[in-house]
């Protein structure tokens, strides 16, 4: 099969395309020949090795595992033993081990049928952002009828956020580039600022819950317009130094009082990768899929999705 990979950490320069051997049946797990993979910042974090904390477990001088790519959607080529729910040709999307490959093994768990009316396009550009997205709010408690900030609101993780913010009763306020104000708004959005020319942190606001996937800004900054009793989420940044990343602030946040200051640490999960499939059936969520590259355009992927070139979510196809 062909893959996506990278055989040292380093910048987008290090990925190649290469032949390699299909991934081997197991128990539990399916092959699935992909028709599309999504792109997360994640891929971007196993691709450059940083922040360097997490080369603990992914490999100190070099990866372990030289693919890269969690979601997918395609179809089930192979079946494992002990997989009862899935059989070969049935459509699905969910998290995948290497899916920036035209084949990827994937445990039967985190896998859903295809939701009716959706692309693989759009259904791989759901997974990753989409669980970020639920466990935020999930933490976040009951935001009906509460002021909802969300940083980073017209990237992956915040465009999902929005939609079930705004599903869910809260007042939502997207914080983004200007050029992503339409699109925001469309998902749900009730008022947008744009970091570039205002300040979200400004003492006349107030929110009583804040979904941060930008991280860009100090703790003590947006504990000003929270009050007492507040949730300040701390889901995102590529700020904090190439050591701790984010961790830095996540830090600094354990001393908070005043307000409720929670790390968020997502992780894919069957419960959630069914909920996703049930939202997305219902039309409660939308894809928020808005660009495509080729495997061989990778490199120019990671770097749109640095850049924030894109609205919402890119994927990659074979
Ligand atoms: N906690 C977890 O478990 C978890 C899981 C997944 C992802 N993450 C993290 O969450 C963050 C977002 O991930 P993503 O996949 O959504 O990335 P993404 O698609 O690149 O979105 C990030 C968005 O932030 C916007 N942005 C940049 N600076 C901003 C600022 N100062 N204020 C508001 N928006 C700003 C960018 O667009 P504009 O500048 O054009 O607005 C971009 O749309 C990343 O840091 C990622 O590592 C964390």
């Amino acid at each position: 099969m062909r893959a996506v990979l990278r055989r040292e950490y380093g910048d987008t320069s290090v990925l190649r395309v290469e032949e390699v051997d299909d991934p081997a049946s197991e128990p539990g797990r399916v092959v699935i020949d992909v028709a599309a993979a999504g792109v997360n910042m994640a891929d971007w974090h196993l691709m450059s090795g940083e922040p360097a904390v997490m080369r603990l477990s992914t490999g100190l001088r070099t990866p372990k595992q030289v693919g890269l790519g969690q979601d997918v959607a395609g179809v089930v080529a192979e079946i494992g033993q002990g997989v009862t729910g899935l059989a070969v040709g049935d459509a699905v999307f969910g998290s995948a081990r290497g899916s920036w490959a035209t084949r990827a093994s994937a445990r039967e768990a985190l896998l859903q049928p295809l939701p009716p009316g959706l692309s693989f396009e759009q259904a791989a550009a759901v997974p990753m952002s989409g669980y970020t997205a639920l466990q935020a709010l999930r933490a976040a408690g009951d935001v009906h009828g509460r002021r909802v900030a969300i940083t980073g609101a017209g990237g992956g993780v915040g465009s999902y956020a929005v939609q079930l913010a705004a599903a869910r009763g809260g007042h939502v306020t997207a914080v983004c580039s200007g050029s992503k104000a339409a699109f925001v708004r469309d998902l749900g959005a009730d008022d947008v600022i744009d970091y570039t020319s205002a300040d979200p942190t400004d003492p006349s606001r107030r929110f009583d819950v804040v979904l941060d996937f930008a991280g860009s800004l100090p703790l003590a900054q947006w504990m000003r317009v929270i009050p007492t009793g507040g949730t300040l989420i701390l889901g995102g940044g590529e700020e904090g130094g190439t050591f701790l990343g984010p961790l830095s602030r996540s830090l600094r946040g354990l001393f908070a009082r005043r307000i409720k200051v929670i790390t968020l640490m997502a992780s894919a999960s069957s419960e959630d990768i069914s909920e996703l499939a049930e939202l997305l059936t219902a039309g409660t969520l939308r894809s928020t899929h808005s660009y495509t590259y080729d495997f061989v355009d990778a490199a120019n992927a990671v770097d749109a999705l640095r850049n924030a070139t894109h609205p919402g979510k890119i994927v990659l196809t074979p």
